[in-house]
C-alpha cells in the first residue's frame, strides 16, 4: 500500500535526516489524486478500499472510543451530545454523517477538495443545521474561529508536512473549551527500520508512533488515551489504525 522511501532517525523522530518522507509530500499532487477520486455517496468507500465492512467497523469503533473519553474527562458531562465539533480532512463527511453528528449537535468541516465539500453542502445534514461552517481548505491553512469540544482529525495529516502538522496542533490545542478534546485515527507506519512511509500514489506519509507522540508533546499536549482500532480482519493486511485523544498540557 505504502511505499518506503527517504528515512528519519527512529531514535530522534522529530529530526529529520537526509530526505525525510514529509519533504516528499506535493499538495498539487494530492489535491490531484483526491480529485480523481469521484465525489459520490460511494466516495468513502472508494477512498477506504473499496471495504464496505471498513466503514461500519471504523465508524463503530470511533463511537466506542469518544464514549471511553468523555468518561475520563473530569468535568465533562457524557449525557446528551457535544456542542460543537469539527471534522478535519472530512472528504464528502463519511464520518460527520455516520459519527459526529450523532454525538455533536453541529459539526464543522476543514476540506480541501471542492467537489467534497459541495457534497457536504448539499446534504440534509446541512440543511437542517447540523453541519455547520464548512472550510474549503487544507488543515495547514486552516485557523479555528471559535472554540470546539471535540476536534476530530482522521485519515488527513499525512497530506502535510511534520512543521505543518505542529502548528496545526497549536493552532487546535487552542481552539478548544476547557473540557475540549482532539481526537487523531490515524493510519501508522509498520516500516521495518522505524521509519515513516512516503506514499506516492497520493502524495502522504504514513507516521510512526513515535513520530505522532513527539509531534504531540511539541505542539504542548498530553496523550490522555491511545489505542489501535480493532476488528479489521487479519487477512486484508491493513496498516493498524491507531486513536489519540489529546488534551492541552496543564
Ligand atoms: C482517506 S480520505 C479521509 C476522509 C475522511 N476523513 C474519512 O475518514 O472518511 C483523505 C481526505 O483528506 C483530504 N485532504 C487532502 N489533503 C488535505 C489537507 N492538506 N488537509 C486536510 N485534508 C486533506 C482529501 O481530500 C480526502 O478527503
Amino acid at each position: 500500500m505504502a511505499e518506503t522511501t527517504g528515512s528519519t532517525d527512529p531514535a530522534n523522530p522529530t529530526t529529520d535526516s537526509i530526505s525525510p518522507p514529509d519533504s516528499k509530500i506535493n499538495h498539487a499532487a494530492s489535491l490531484d489524486y483526491w480529485n480523481g477520486v469521484p465525489a459520490t455517496s460511494n466516495a468513502m468507500l472508494a477512498m477506504l478500499g473499496n471495504y464496505p465492512w471498513y466503514t461500519r467497523i471504523d465508524l463503530r469503533g470511533s463511537k466506542t472510543f469518544l464514549n471511553k473519553i468523555r468518561r475520563m474527562i473530569s468535568g465533562a458531562t457524557t449525557e446528551g451530545k457535544l456542542k460543537s465539533a469539527v471534522d478535519c480532512g472530512a472528504g464528502v463527511g463519511r464520518v460527520t454523517e455516520g459519527f459526529l453528528s450523532h454525538v455533536c449537535e453541529v459539526v464543522d468541516a476543514v476540506e480541501p477538495v471542492e467537489k467534497f465539500t459541495a457534497v457536504l453542502q448539499a446534504s440534509p445534514l446541512k440543511a437542517s443545521g447540523a453541519v455547520g461552517n464548512v472550510y474549503v481548505m487544507g488543515i495547514e491553512e486552516w485557523v479555528p474561529e471559535k472554540k470546539y469540544d471535540l476536534i476530530w482529525t482522521q485519515f488527513c495529516v499525512g497530506h502535510v508536512t511534520d512543521v505543518q502538522l505542529g502548528t496545526y496542533l497549536v493552532r487546535c490545542r487552542k481552539a478548544l473549551v476547557e473540557t475540549g478534546v482532539i481526537v487523531f485515527k490515524e493510519n501508522i507506519s509498520t516500516d521495518p527500520n522505524g521509519w515513516d512511509m512516503y506514499d506516492e500514489e497520493d502524495s502522504s506519509v504514513t507516521r510512526t508512533d513515535g513520530k505522532f507522540r513527539a509531534l504531540f508533546k511539541e505542539a504542548g499536549l498530553n496523550v490522555i488515551a491511545s489505542e489501535l482500532q480493532l476488528g479489521f480482519p487479519k487477512n486484508f493486511k491493513l496498516l493498524p489504525v491507531r486513536f489519540y485523544a489529546l488534551r492541552p498540557k496543564s
